[in-house]
């Protein structure tokens, strides 16, 4: 009789338990990984010089997961405790079916928050659906207000349609971050524009160091350091802004009077590691521990198998190899050798 009522108190308390804690993914060190990046596509329609040149390699479409094969692996993941998703690329509206992905991926049990990352350029046409599928919140890439330099940049003369689809996302009632890589002599004077934008409209202005992956090995980047203290030199009281502003590594300031936030994230000068709370999935399946280094478990043949119980045990595997941080200041030791396109950012 004791037993069995030890049996239905300790029943009950862990009911109870997985009702308020839900399930919880922790990595040898403790940090919770509840985010999952999922590169969608490694194509793009721009070709942005430290990202995606002319000329670069793409992967067969046979490796590229299919949109169902990434429902199965969010929804395992969604069982572990996954609970908000970044879509990045490549860039994700190039591939078709990109809102209703968004939507399948929002009714996933457990899944909290669904967001994109961007260039911006099909999203006015794309908005509509997006919005329907239930897109949480937009990040667009943007890295000059010069229609020369963003040519220079990207290619392609098409800022006016990353101006227009940033309006046209705060018009439908969207969060919409701004995401700016600076580099020195070639727009590092951007940030006195761009910053403007948080004045005037209701988003952030994020800036991102360049990371020594892909292309991105080639192009030095300006430290955000030397970036905030050239914003307090013109703008005097900046405030940290602690309210949360995403799933990330940021680091935010209110300037008196700006409607938005100007976001730092700081992967060079800045270690953010001992928060990290993130996987990644590749394009082609690869679940990656760390952005900075090439191990990663492919969790393709256990998705196109249907084998959930493997694409779980894969992901658990991966978020336990998480490393203790990235080493992003000591370029040499940076194994990841894929390319931005296919990881996502
Ligand atoms: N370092 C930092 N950011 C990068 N991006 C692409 N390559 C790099 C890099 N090496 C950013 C783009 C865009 C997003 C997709 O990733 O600027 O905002
Ligand atoms: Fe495309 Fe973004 Fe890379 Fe530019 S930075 S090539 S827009 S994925």
């Amino acid at each position: 009789m004791k037993e069995w009522y030890a049996a239905v108190l300790w029943m009950f308390c862990w009911s109870r338990f997985l009702e308020t804690e839900g399930a919880k993914m922790r990595d040898l060190l403790g940090r919770t990984v509840d985010y999952m990046r999922i590169s969608i596509t490694d194509r793009c329609n721009l070709r942005c010089r430290y990202c995606m040149p002319d000329g670069i390699a793409l992967r067969p479409m046979s490796e590229i997961l299919t949109f169902s094969e990434m429902v199965r692996v969010v929804r395992q993941a969604a069982e572990l405790g996954i609970c908000k998703l970044k879509i990045t690329g490549g860039e994700p509206l190039v591939r078709k079916g990109c809102a209703e992905l968004i939507g399948k991926l929002k009714n996933i049990s457990g899944i909290e928050q669904v967001t994109m990352t961007t260039n911006g350029i099909l999203l006015k046409e794309n908005l509509e659906g997006l919005l329907a599928a239930g897109l949480d919140a937009v990040n667009i890439s943007l890295d000059t207000l010069s229609e020369e330099k963003f040519e220079w940049i990207t290619g392609f003369r098409k800022l006016d349609t990353v101006l227009s689809a940033i309006d046209g996302a705060l018009e439908a009632g969207l969060k919409v971050k701004i995401n700016t890589v600076l580099q020195p002599g070639i727009n590092e004077e951007e940030w006195e524009g761009l910053i403007l934008l948080a004045r005037d409209k209701r988003l952030d202005v994020r800036f991102i160091e360049m990371m020594p992956i892909g292309c991105g090995r080639k192009y030095p980047g300006l430290s955000n350091k030397e970036l905030f203290e050239m914003i307090k030199e013109r703008y005097g009281n900046v405030e940290r802004d602690d309210r949360i502003h995403g799933n990330g590594p940021a680091v935010y300031v209110q300037i008196p009077g700006f409607a938005g936030s100007i976001g730092f994230i700081s992967a060079i000068h800045g270690r953010f590691c001992g928060s990290c709370n993130r996987i990644r999935m590749t394009a082609a399946g690869d679940i990656k521990p760390c952005l900075c280094y090439q191990d990663s478990l492919s969790v393709r043949k256990a998705a196109r198998d249907k084998n959930d119980s493997e694409v779980r045990e894969i992901i658990r595997r991966a978020v336990l190899m998480k490393p203790e941080k990235h080493c992003f200041e000591e370029n040499k030791n940076v194994t990841e050798l894929r390319k931005m396109v296919e990881i996502g950012g």
